[in-house]
Formats: structure tokens, C-alpha cells, sequence
């Protein structure tokens, strides 16, 4: 339980005045996303990191007139739904969104911010590591070398395949989508086909549009999914599209886990009848399935494709500033809702 008054105030440079909005903040944040907020408003930090209860989050909701959180908060309906709430911001730390219910914050006049483009580069280099080690087998050959199995170079064993002039499929061609692809063809010499919903006019390198998810599915080497956890996307990757996929194909995820069927996806991966994968994002994190782990055919990361230090203090500053515009009466930057 964190205690507003006694663990985690920080006193901003304007506490004593009133007319001071209040910030809670869910998660320790950079220093200098911290050192911007107590310049700005009157700060409680949660300096010990533990993640919010339900009723943590409630009475936060209660006490802070703006609420910075990250992606593993979960403003449901239940927990926003409540009579006496003070919060009137919500600034989350993260482009995706899908852990707010936008709907029902947006009937209750809950203003919520997230943080697009400064993390675009960073996932896409994401998502382009995760294409190389699917491809070239590295957390097999790591784990050979580590467990001592490892008896010296050979010519035959253990081979991956080569990029170049393989195709890539995105599916959701949004920054991150179009980020990846243009790393994929202009660096890694790969074609590059791509469903998104709605019609993506400008791409400045070679990309095709498919019809359909199950066209990019069938006519990939490398599956690259980039869609938001929205709840009309969960489990748009079934096990039918799945099946769709080329014998010996990859399955990368960066996005959301919700977006693909965790069960299936395993079930294609052991019994080889794709060959292998990387993903950062799971279902339900930060719970890992056994029989995913025992895989090692798939590289698996813990959600961090924006990890970089440049990225989360700019993710950070960007969350402040829509908090700073939002109090300050002007237009946030990237309000959602
Ligand atoms: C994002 O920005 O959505 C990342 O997944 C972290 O929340």
C-alpha cells in the first residue's frame, strides 16, 4: 500500500500554494522526467516501484488531480467508475492505450495522453533484432555455447537463413509498421508486403499492399505484427491465419500479445511447423507459459522495446509535457481522448 502523505511525497518547487495540481505517478520514473514534474506540480513518486493495487489505484484516483502511469496499470471501467474521483488526466507512458478503457474515461470527460513517436526507432530496432535472431538461431547457438556444448566451428550445423531478398510482412503498417519495413528493406535488403486497414498513401522505399491479413500471412518468410492491443484486435492472429503461414516461416511481435493467439502461436512454434519467432509482448504479462519457455526456437524478450534511456527520459518529458499543457489550459500534445 503506498502512504500519499508519509513514503512517496516529493515536494514540488510550488507545494504550498493550492492552486498546485496534484500528479501521482504509478511507476519510479528517469530523474529527469521526475525533476520536470516537481518544477511543475506537487508530485507523489512511487519511489519503491511496487505496482498498484486496484484500491491503490482507486484512491489515487480519489487524491490526485492527474495520474502519470505506464502500461502495467489497468483503468478499467471498475476502477474508473467511481463517485468521487478527482482525476481528470490520465498521461500515460507508452503509445499503446489498450490498458484504459478509452470509452468509458472518454463519457466521464477523462482526459488520456500517451507518448507515439519517440519510441517508433526504438521498437522498430526492436523488432529488426528480433527478426535477426529468429533467423539466425541466436538463442539456440547462445545456449549451446553457454552450456558448454559448444565443440567448435562447423560448416553444416545449426544454419539460419539470410534476409536479403526475403519478403516481410507487417500487419498494421503504422510508425512502428513502417519503421521496421524500412529498415528491413533499405538495411536488410528484403521486400516488404503489408495489410493496414486503411489505405497508407506515402512510403518512401518499396512496400506492397495485400489485401488481407491472410495474404500477408501466406506470402511472408517473416511475419512482423505492429497493431494496437485495442479490444477489437485481440486474437485477430488465430490459429486459422496462423495456419496460413509458410512452412519455415518466423513470428515476430512487438505490439500487443492480446492481438495473437498465444496458444496457437506455441503450438505452431513446437511442433516446427513455423520455424521460429521473437516476441517482446505476451498475453497476460507478465506471465510467461512453460511451454513457451521450453521453446528454443523463439527468442523472448520482456516488453522492451522502447528500453532505451534516450527513449523512456523523452517518453517520460512527453507524458509532463501533455500533463503541463493539459493544467496550463492548451492543447496536449498527443491526447488520445
Ligand atoms: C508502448 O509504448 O505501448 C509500450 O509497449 C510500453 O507501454
Amino acid at each position: 500500500m503506498y502512504n500519499l502523505a508519509l513514503d512517496c511525497t516529493e515536494i514540488g518547487d510550488k507545494l504550498m500554494s493550492n492552486a498546485i495540481p496534484k500528479i501521482l505517478v504509478t511507476r519510479k520514473m528517469p530523474d529527469v522526467v521526475n525533476k520536470k514534474l516537481m518544477a511543475n506540480f506537487t508530485v507523489s513518486l512511487n519511489k519503491s516501484d511496487k505496482l498498484f493495487t486496484e484500491v491503490e489505484l482507486q484512491r489515487a484516483l480519489k487524491e490526485a488531480d492527474g495520474i502519470l502511469c505506464s502500461v502495467t496499470e489497468r483503468f478499467t471501467k471498475k476502477i474508473l467508475n467511481i463517485t468521487d474521483r478527482k482525476t481528470k488526466i490520465i498521461a500515460s507512458f507508452g503509445v499503446g492505450v489498450d490498458h484504459i478503457d478509452l470509452k468509458f474515461a472518454k463519457s466521464k470527460s477523462i482526459v488520456v495522453t500517451n507518448t507515439p513517436g519517440v519510441l517508433t526507432d526504438a521498437t522498430a530496432d526492436l523488432a529488426i533484432y528480433l527478426i535477426l535472431a529468429a533467423t539466425r538461431k541466436a538463442y539456440l547457438s547462445e545456449k549451446k555455447l553457454r552450456d558448454g556444448e559448444w565443440t567448435g566451428f562447423s560448416a553444416v550445423e545449426d544454419l539460419g537463413v539470410s534476409l536479403k531478398g526475403k519478403t516481410l510482412g507487417i500487419i498494421g503498417m503504422g510508425r512502428i509498421g513502417k519503421a521496421t519495413a524500412r529498415r528491413a528493406n533499405m538495411a536488410l535488403g528484403m521486400k516488404v508486403v503489408y495489410f493496414n486497414r486503411s489505405y497508407i498513401g506515402s512510403i518512401d522505399f518499396p512496400a506492397r499492399p495485400a489485401q488481407s491479413i491472410g495474404h500477408v500471412m501466406r506470402e511472408s518468410d517473416i511475419v512482423s505484427i505492429h497493431l494496437p492491443g485495442d479490444k477489437g484486435n485481440h486474437g485477430l492472429i488465430n490459429e486459422e491465419q496462423i495456419s496460413l503461414m509458410k512452412d519455415n516461416s518466423f513470428f515476430i511481435n512487438t505490439s500487443r500479445g492480446e492481438v495473437v493467439d498465444q496458444k496457437a502461436l506455441i503450438e505452431a512454434l513446437r511442433t516446427r511447423k513455423i520455424a521460429g519467432g521473437g516476441l517482446d509482448v505476451f498475453e497476460n504479462e507478465p506471465n510467461i507459459p512453460q511451454s513457451l519457455i521450453d521453446l528454443d526456437n523463439v527468442t523472448l524478450l520482456p516488453h522492451i522495446g522502447s528500453a532505451t534511456k534516450e527513449v523512456r527520459d523523452e517518453m517520460g518529458l512527453l507524458a509532463v509535457e501533455n500533463l503541463i499543457s493539459y493544467f496550463g489550459e492548451k492543447d496536449c500534445p498527443s491526447r488520445v481522448v
